[in-house]
């Protein structure tokens, strides 16, 4: 079953309203328009509105980087998935290594949330990936399909066809270090048989969309976008211009 991409800007901490708006103005006239592969934009909330506002074709969708599980209440400084899908968001990432390493966020907590952006009408975007030392250790397959298991945990078929699955080996994040082609397919393969084992369904496997993060650069998009079991990317450094973005969705 041919899978449509999903090519993902994750603009982690940068960009102003102002920039944000300007960026997608101007990427969205460069970009001719696709019909084998989607793009999505997650900027800072701050900029959610108006970037959202600021878009303006059908293969262009905007995503949120985090989100609390709770619907609202006395959560200081949280932002609900009632809210993003308000804001206009189609996805949100969840269980990004940075929110892991830095934040603390626990498997439990990414599973809270991977079921609160469902009951929105949302599409989390889980991310998962081995350390260096993990990877060292030959045990990427391990914690790989930990934390699957556990963020997907009790998740109903129908609501596992609407989860997209993002592969960033933490070692490749921001370090131009990039998994190889082989590496990355790999891993996509694994992840692709553990979610048909959970679901108990091949058709969602098979129409699951897998992406590879982690230094993903003009220079080695398409090698990556050739294997058979990458169906996007998403993209963190690669993605704050204009040009190298507009390259990296015009993978060939
Ligand atoms: P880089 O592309 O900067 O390595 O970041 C990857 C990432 O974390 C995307 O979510």
């Amino acid at each position: 079953m041919a899978r449509k991409s999903l090519v993902a800007a994750n603009w982690k901490m940068h960009k102003t309203i102002s920039e944000a708006v300007k960026f997608v103005e101007e990427l969205q006239k460069l970009v001719e328009s696709l019909d084998d592969r989607e793009v999505l934009i997650v900027p800072p909330f701050t900029a959610l509105h108006a970037v959202g506002n600021a878009l303006n074709r059908g293969d262009f969708f905007l995503g949120a980087q985090n989100c609390f599980w709770e619907e609202k209440g006395a959560y200081t400084g949280e932002i609900s998935p009632v809210m993003l899908k308000d804001v206009g968001c189609s996805y949100v990432l969840v269980g990004h290594s940075e929110r892991r390493n830095i934040f603390g966020e626990t498997d439990e907590m990414i599973s809270k949330k991977v079921k609160a952006l469902l009951r929105a009408g949302l599409s989390p975007v889980l991310c998962v990936g081995e350390k260096l030392e993990e990877r060292e250790a030959g045990q990427t397959f391990q914690v790989v399909e930990r934390q699957l298991k556990e963020g997907l945990l009790d998740i109903d078929v129908q609501s596992l066809a609407k989860i997209v699955i993002a592969y960033e080996p933490v070692w490749a994040i921001g370090t131009g270090k990039t998994a190889s082609p082989a590496q990355a397919q790999e891993v996509h393969t694994f992840i692709r048989s553990t979610i048909e084992k959970i679901s108990g369904d091949k058709s969602v496997a098979e129409g699951l969309r897998i992406l590879y993060g982690g230094s993903v650069k003009p220079d080695n998009v398409d090698e990556l976008m050739k294997e058979p079991d990458i169906d996007g990317l998403l993209v963190g450094g690669a993605s704050l211009e204009v040009s190298s973005f507009k390259r990296i969705i015009e993978y060939r």
